[in-house]
Parts: structure tokens; C-alpha cells; sequence
């Protein structure tokens, strides 16, 4: 057990404050640092877990334009939602800042000028792709093209997201702007690179041979391919209004690389922390003994395992990251998460559709991480874990102990006397979960410590299935005291060993168990070294549900949420039908179309389709059979001007006699919409 106190620098990716959080970026990112923190920091050690909102870059400048409002707007609305969504589920940042903040700015234009006085950066005048039209560069990702990797016709100018592949915007096939849609044309201007080839070398010694074993193998696969391809100058600095100025002459209208502040808001938020509490902020940044850990997902590696450590060294006073366990993607239901296609668990909206539930995500998202491989969540998983293991397991074992303790005892721990062999291997079980749980935590798997966490609460259930108290406290009173006492013992141990995976839970349960009233609450170590963690005598107080079931009706409402979405994208992409083949203008006559106004409207009886509609058509009051129920109630088409088509053939339709047709629209969305003069006419004229 590493139990001697350590500083760590925990870092969890700025998320960009284009939109609010969603799964994709808890079980990537937020839920694994999240509990790695709270581990270190119920473990003894100095911690300081580190966030904030990525509000520079491309994205955020193409919504705020899209929505006809500032990109200052789009960020302050963003960065308070996801701010407050992480307070509400539980995140505990020691700072969440942002990059918009003063402090950051002057942190990373401090920094870009330090690596230019080294001359740790090339000047260059270059061609860049340019928008005539737009009369902008375009970068990042205001350009779309074909990946030179991968053959991905929809990379962008910094990366492709089919293959991972870092790219320098006149690296794409085919450019496009993201603006207009012109194809660009080629401009002279001046930049900054940051020649990463000048670092491969420390790169290679640093990662290849030094962080081979301990770095997870899809991060460690990923920077060799780099590497192996070789890297190239970098350009550090943008022609764009939206962003941090660049700090050097020549600089003037150009702003810094997104990805060359972003990570520098780290440190910035770190600093910003230490000046809030007193504290000197370089010693978490430049102590040898500090371990700097970043938690990411898969796109952002190239970017923090070669860039950002490339600068870092090229300052030369910050220490590396010891280690980036990036996870892999999760998807939903079967389909990548989408922003844009509105593809998501959106975090505020579960937060209003669980309430006091954060930990059932929380614990679906860990037990089912993407953490080597790309994963899929969906609803009924969720529920699974919820009702098979949290409530049936978890829950069930508590409940019972409590109940029991407060049936027999009052809720008085009671007097254990001699422990049987199953006793005696039980307490020992318990002794050893903190090294099991901390073994999966320190290799940053997740999903397998969760996975002990439960497997102690079956360990629990079992024992009490196997001693059977309830039965036996009818023939040996003395025996069940010592049953109890060894399941509150269990209970304990899961109130504290919990805190990381379920902190809700924990807290509940410690409130149920009275840990406070403990002479020493228990810490995580104690529950390895002392023999009782809820002494004889100790009163708990009354019990109180955890987790309760999650019926199918919730999950089928989650599940309309997104077929509704998926109704509204394909609406939203529906084609356009061709046209008709060519008729003659005879042809056309032969319709007689008229204004008509409707007088009265009946459901059809047993139908759900079908209104029966009394028409003025100005020629007569006639019967029309229509199918618009679905879309309107009979009151609401009342006194409504539509067109009739008034020489159709009579029909019956279910025994009525139709002797016409109103025109309809269908939407793309399935709703019906009348065609209608915009002023009121008279009922009768023709539409010729
Ligand atoms: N905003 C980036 C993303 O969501 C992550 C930035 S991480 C940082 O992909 F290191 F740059 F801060
Ligand atoms: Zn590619």
C-alpha cells in the first residue's frame, strides 16, 4: 500500500464550451479522473484536481456565427451549464476555470514568449489556404478535405478523426472552406512553428523507453505511430480574431494555436487555485516529485503525450506527465455520440431526469468504461446494472443489515463473541479489498476496481445468506450478535471503500452507519489495519433506501427521446423527391381547384385517421372524407380556408360518400400542413 503522501497534478481535458457535457465525455474523461482524485485524496495525498472550459478554437467562433451571437456569448452560456452540471453530478474539481480568464491569458502568452526568447520556435512566411470570399485563413476547422492517411473525405485542418492523424490544414486532399464551401486558394503569411522533429528524439527516450510498460497500450501504440511516421514543424499561431493575441512583433491580428493555450490552462488554473487558497502553485507543476496525470480521450493524445510535453520540455522548467490514460470512445445505443445530430445523454438533462440519482450513471458508466476498447452504453444496460447489482446486490445487503440491526439491537452494534472459520475468513476478505481495489485503481482500470467494490457487497450478501440470522435468532442469540457484528463490519468497510466509485452512496451510508460519531472515522488504510471498524456499542441510526428500482417505463421514455432525435435528423436530411414527368397545360386545366372553407368536422368513429368534413366549396356544401385526424382535432380546422380539389371522382370511404379532396403538405416530420390562400377569399374562386 502506498500510503506515504505524494503531490499530484491531476488534470481532466478542458471540455469546449460549444455545448453542454454529455456520457460520452463522463466515461471518457471526468467520471475515471473523478475517482482517481477522490482515491489519492482518501489515500493521504496532495491533490489538486484540475479543469476548466476550452472557450478559444474554431468550433465555438462557427456556432457563435451560426446562432448570430458573439463567441463570448456562446462560452459564457456553456461554461456556466457544464460548470454547474459538474458541481450537481458530483465532479470534485479543485478548481473548474476557464481560458477566457485573465490569468490564462497572461499565462500562455508568458509562455509563448519565454519558448520565442529561446528560440524554441521557427518564424515562417508559408502559403496557407485562404477563403476569397470569406476573406479569411483557413485553419483548423474552418477546412474540410480528404486525409493524405486514411482517405477520410471529411478530415479537418488540424486532424482527422477517422484515423487520429494530426494534420497541418494544406496537408488535405481536395480543401474545402468550411464557410463558403469555395475551394481555397493559397496565401503568403507569417507563423510561428513549434518544431516538434527538433524533440523527437527526447520523445522517443522519453515514452518509448521510459513509460513502455506502465502507459496503456492504446496510447503508448498511438504515440509510436507518431513517431515512427516522423514529426514536422508545427504552426503554434492562427490568422483569426477569436483567441489569445499573439505576444510578439509581427503578431499583430493573429492569435494563438487553440492547442497551444488549451493545455497551458492547466497551469493557469492550477495558479489561479493556489492564489485562492494560500498555496504555491510551481510545486505542482515543477517538483520532480509530483506526478502529473492527464486523464483525456483517444483524439486528444497526439496532443498530450507529443505536443504539449514538447513544450513543456522546451520551456525546460515544468516536469512531464507521468502518465495519460486516454480512454477509447463510448457510444450510444449502437451509434457514435453526436453533438450536431443531437446523439447524446445530455448530462443536464439526466441530471433532471434521475434526480439524486448521479450515482447509477456513474456506476454504469465505470462498470462499462471504454477503457481499452471502444464501448457501447445503452438503456438497458443501465438499468441493469442499476436493479441486478446496485439495488440487488449493493442496496439488498445494506438494507438487511440495517433493518436487522435495528430489529434485534435497537441499532446497537452488537457483542461479537468466538468467530467461526467463515467469520474469520470474512474479516480477513475485508482486510484485503483496499490493496485489491487500489492494485486496479493504480493501473488505471477502472471498470475492474468497480467490479471489486461489488464483488465485497457479494461477499456480504452471501455470508448473510449462508448465516441465516433471521433464522437463527429464534435458537442462538448469541451466535447472531456475532453474525451482525461481522456484517456491520462489511457495511463499513463499503461505506468508505465506495466514496471513489458511488460518492452519494457513501455519504448516505455513512450518515445510515453514524461514522461521524466514531472516536476516528475510518480511513481507507484503516480498513486493511484495524481489526473492527464498527466497535460494539456503536449506534447506527435508522435505514434508508440507496437505490431503487428503475422501471421500464423510464427507459422507454429515454429511448423515445432519441428516436425522436434520429426522426429529426433523417427529417432534417429528407430528400427532396424529383420532379414529375412533364404534363401539358390541357392536362393542368382539367384540375378544378377552389378555395373552400370547412363548415363542421366529425371523427370518423373507429378510425384514427379520418375526419368527416362539411366544405363550403362555393358551388355547394358538400361531404369530404379527409385524413388530417392526426394532425388536427375537428375543433381546430373549423372555419379553416383550404383548397378542394373539387372534380375528383366521388368515393366511399368506411361508408361515406366523398366528393372531393383537400389539398395537404406533409412535413418532413410527418405533420400535416393546409395549403391556404394568405388572405381570407371567398369560398368558390378557382386557383388557376
Ligand atoms: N477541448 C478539447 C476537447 O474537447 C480538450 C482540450 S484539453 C487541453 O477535445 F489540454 F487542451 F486542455
Ligand atoms: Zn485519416
Amino acid at each position: 500500500m502506498s500510503t506515504h503522501p505524494k503531490r499530484y497534478t491531476i488534470t481532466a481535458a478542458l471540455p469546449y464550451t460549444n455545448g453542454p457535457i454529455h456520457i460520452g465525455h463522463l466515461a471518457g474523461v471526468y467520471v475515471p479522473a473523478d475517482i482517481y482524485a477522490r482515491y489519492k485524496r482518501l489515500t493521504g495525498n496532495d491533490v489538486a484536481f484540475i479543469c476548466g472550459s476550452d472557450e478559444h478554437g474554431v468550433p465555438i467562433t462557427i456556432k457563435a456565427k451560426k446562432e448570430g451571437v458573439t463567441p463570448q456569448d456562446i462560452v459564457d452560456k456553456y461554461h456556466a451549464i457544464i460548470k454547474k452540471s459538474f458541481i450537481d453530478f458530483g465532479i470534485t474539481f479543485d478548481n473548474y476555470s476557464r481560458t477566457s480568464a485573465k490569468i490564462h491569458h497572461d499565462t500562455a502568452q508568458e509562455f509563448f514568449k519565454t519558448l520565442n526568447d529561446k528560440g524554441e520556435f521557427i518564424e515562417e512566411v508559408t502559403e496557407q489556404l485562404y477563403d476569397e470570399e470569406a476573406n479569411q485563413f483557413l485553419a483548423d476547422r474552418f477546412v474540410t478535405g480528404t486525409c493524405p492517411k486514411c482517405g477520410n473525405e471529411e478530415a479537418y485542418g488540424d486532424q482527422c478523426e477517422n484515423c487520429g492523424s494530426s494534420l497541418n490544414a494544406t496537408d488535405l486532399i481536395n480543401p474545402k472552406s468550411a464557410i463558403t464551401g469555395n475551394v481555397p486558394t493559397l496565401k503568403e503569411t507569417k507563423h510561428w512553428f513549434l518544431p516538434l522533429d527538433k524533440h523527437e528524439v527526447f520523445l522517443r527516450e522519453w515514452i518509448l523507453k521510459g513509460h513502455k510498460k506502465d502507459w496503456k497500450p492504446n496510447v503508448y501504440g498511438q504515440v509510436k505511430s507518431w513517431l515512427d511516421d516522423g514529426l514536422r514543424p508545427r504552426a503554434v499561431t492562427r490568422d483569426l480574431d477569436w483567441g489569445i493575441p499573439v505576444p510578439a512583433p509581427g503578431g499583430e491580428g493573429k492569435v494563438l494555436y487553440v492547442w497551444f493555450d488549451a493545455p497551458i490552462g492547466y497551469i493557469s488554473a492550477t495558479k489561479e487555485w493556489a492564489a485562492r487558497e494560500g498555496k504555491d502553485w510551481e510545486p505542482y507543476w515543477k517538483d520532480e516529485d509530483t506526478k502529473l496525470v492527464h486523464f483525456i480521450g483517444k483524439d486528444n493524445i497526439v496532443f498530450h503525450c507529443i505536443i504539449f510535453p514538447s513544450m513543456l520540455k522546451a520551456e525546460g522548467s515544468y516536469i512531464l506527465p507521468d502518465n495519460v490514460p486516454a480512454n477509447e470512445f463510448l457510444n450510444l445505443e449502437g451509434n457514435k455520440l453526436s453533438t450536431s445530430k443531437n446523439w447524446a445523454v445530455w448530462l443536464p438533462d439526466y441530471l433532471e431526469d434521475f434526480p439524486n440519482q448521479q450515482d447509477v450513471l456513474r456506476y454504469a458508466l465505470t462498470a462499462n468504461a471504454p477503457e481499452s476498447k471502444d464501448n457501447d452504453f445503452t438503456w438497458k444496460d443501465f438499468q441493469a446494472r442499476n436493479n441486478n447489482e446496485l439495488v440487488a446486490i449493493f442496496g439488498n445487503f445494506i438494507n438487511r443489515v440495517v433493518v436487522l440491526t435495528n430489529k434485534y439491537y435497537e441499532g446497537v452494534v452488537p457483542e461479537a463473541s468466538e468467530f467461526s472459520e467463515i467469520d474469520n475468513e470474512t474479516l480477513a476478505a475485508i482486510k484485503a479489498y483496499p490493496s485489491v481495489i487500489e492494485s486496479s485503481i493504480e493501473r488505471y482500470r477502472f471498470r475492474e476496481a468497480s467490479q471489486e467494490l461489488m464483488n465485497l457487497a457479494r461477499l456480504g450478501n452471501k455470508y448473510l445468506a449462508d448465516e441465516e440470522p433471521w433464522k437463527l435468532i429464534k435458537t442462538d442469540e448469541v451466535r447472531t450478535k456475532t453474525i451482525m457484528f461481522v456484517a456491520l463490519q462489511i457495511a463499513s468497510a463499503l461505506a468508505t471503500l465506495s466514496e471513489p466509485f458511488l460518492p452519494f452512496t457513501s455519504e448516505k451510508l455513512k450518515g445510515i452507519l453514524c461514522h461521524s460519531a466514531l472516536d476516528a472515522e475510518s480511513t481507507w488504510s484503516d480498513i486493511s489495519t484495524k481489526d473492527i471498524l464498527l466497535p460494539s456499542g456503536h449506534q447506527i441510526g435508522k435505514g434508508e433506501l440507496l437505490f431503487s428500482k428503475i422501471e421500464d417505463k423510464a427507459m422507454d421514455e429515454q429511448l423515445e427521446k432519441l428516436a425522436a432525435s434520429k426522426r429529426a435528423n433523417e427529417a432534417a436530411n429528407k430528400v427532396i423527391e424529383p420532379q414529375k414527368d412533364i404534363i401539358t397545360f390541357e392536362d393542368f386545366t382539367k384540375l378544378d381547384l377552389r378555395v373552400g372553407t370547412i363548415l363542421e368536422a366529425e371523427k370518423m368513429p373507429k378510425t384514427k385517421k379520418l375526419l368527416i368534413l362539411k366544405v363550403d366549396t362555393g358551388i355547394d356544401t358538400r361531404t369530404i372524407v379527409s385524413g388530417i385526424a392526426e394532425s388536427f382535432t375537428p375543433e381546430e380546422v373549423v372555419g379553416k380556408q383550404v383548397t378542394v380539389l373539387v372534380n375528383l371522382a366521388p368515393r366511399a370511404l368506411r361508408g361515406v360518400e366523398s366528393e372531393g379532396m383537400i389539398l395537404m403538405i406533409e412535413t418532413p416530420e410527418g405533420k400535416l400542413v393546409f395549403v391556404n390562400p394568405d388572405t381570407a377569399v371567398k369560398s368558390g374562386l378557382q386557383i388557376s
